[in-house]
């Protein structure tokens, strides 16, 4: 039930906090120490490359967790979209591992897919929220969500799920293979749900974002570099889907291959900055767009910020940024919604959980 609220995403939006901490429990034992299955954790160890395939926003959650999985558990990873993986099926490594990211776990495209991978005999390990939906029961493990139901179209609680579940799989696995780098996930989750709670707390804010930048704009651009890259492709994804101004996430530097022709006076560009390491970059890329016209709206983290930023982000460890960048992003969807009088948690021509390939 939505209760008190307009709609059920802006319930799920601010439900975010609420899951991180649901998550951490669900994944901590008796030691307090996040733990996951031990078939798991063999499986992971066991493989030499892990193959992550899935459809939209638990796409881009996956192209998160490949820089996690990559980074602390240092297995290599490739991120692959369900409809195209069939026929385009890359060279497979000796011993590869399969993970599927589905919210709803009824994906049709995903669901081909693992079928495929299974009569090639590899194994597969399927994140989604739905216990017992067909790719849970259909993988040879599961990592649940515990995000609760997700009833509105756009997803958000359940992209942050997923990317939580990634980064615990990707630090216990760490761990198990003696990469302990000292990095208390578990602290560092806890402080990510403060900071979400902060953010659901800054509404107003996004409202008025949303309401200088799009009531009446034909296009909208997001750009970001590194972690901020794949926010932007989520970004994107979120204001297409439910207000239908045409969006897109685009990586900092590739703008100007292409892209920054269709940039005019007046185009939106929404920049994420919450990277140490190209915060200097993006603040050019920004510079490239504002001097053919574009309207830019920064939005920083504390301690990259400057006077031109529109919003800055509470600080949080640098990896887990998505956690929380994407907050304003889909707060700003809904209020585009919103105020173009569109249907926010029924877009047209959407379904919630797509069964056909
Ligand atoms: C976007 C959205 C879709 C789903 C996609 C995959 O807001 O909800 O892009 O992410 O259809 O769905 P699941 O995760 O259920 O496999």
């Amino acid at each position: 039930e939505k209760g008190t609220y307009p709609h059920y995403m802006l319930k799920e939006i601010d439900e975010q906090p609420l899951v991180m901490r649901k998550i951490i429990q669900a994944y901590q034992n008796e030691k307090g120490d996040l733990d996951i299955a031990e078939d798991i954790i063999e499986a992971v160890k066991e493989c030499d490359r892990i193959y992550i395939v899935a459809c939209g926003t638990s796409y881009h959650a996956g192209l998160v967790g490949k820089q996690f999985i990559e980074n602390m558990a240092k297995i290599p990873v490739e991120v692959h979209v369900a409809s195209e993986f069939s026929y385009n099926m890359p060279l497979l490594s000796e011993k590869p591992l399969f993970i599927f990211i589905s919210q709803s776990g009824e994906t049709a495209d995903s669901r081909a897919v693992l079928v495929q991978v299974k009569e090639m005999g590899y194994k597969a390990l399927t994140i989604t929220n739905v216990p017992g939906s067909t790719l849970s029961r259909e993988a040879n493990f599961t990592m649940l969500l515990h995000a609760g139901p997700e009833i509105a179209v756009a997803s958000t609680k359940a992209y942050t799920a997923q990317i939580a579940v990634l980064a615990i799989l990707a630090n216990v696995t760490a761990q198990s293979r003696g990469l302990n780098d000292g990095f208390d996930l578990i602290h560092e989750l806890g402080i990510i749900a403060n900071a979400m709670e902060t953010l659901c707390d800054s509404k107003e804010e996004f409202e008025k974002i949303a309401s200088e930048f799009l009531p009446f704009t034909r296009n909208c651009f997001f750009i970001g570099r590194s972690f901020d890259y794949f926010v932007c492709l989520e970004g994107a994804l979120k204001l297409k889907e439910i207000s239908y101004i045409q969006a897109e996430g685009f990586a900092g530097g590739e703008l100007k291959h292409g892209t920054i022709a269709l940039i005019e006076d007046g185009t939106p560009v929404i920049a994420l900055a919450t990277q140490e390491n190209v915060n200097w970059s993006i603040r050019g890329n920004v510079k490239e767009v504002v001097a053919r016209g574009a309207n830019p709206c920064i939005i920083s983290m504390a301690g990259l910020e400057t006077n031109d930023d529109r919003f800055v982000l509470p600080a949080v460890n640098e990896l887990l940024t998505p956690l929380i960048s994407v907050i304003p992003l889909q707060l700003i969807a809904y209020y585009a919604s919103l105020h173009r009088g569109c249907d926010v948690d029924k877009p047209r021509n959407l379904a919630k959980s797509v069964t056909v390939e």
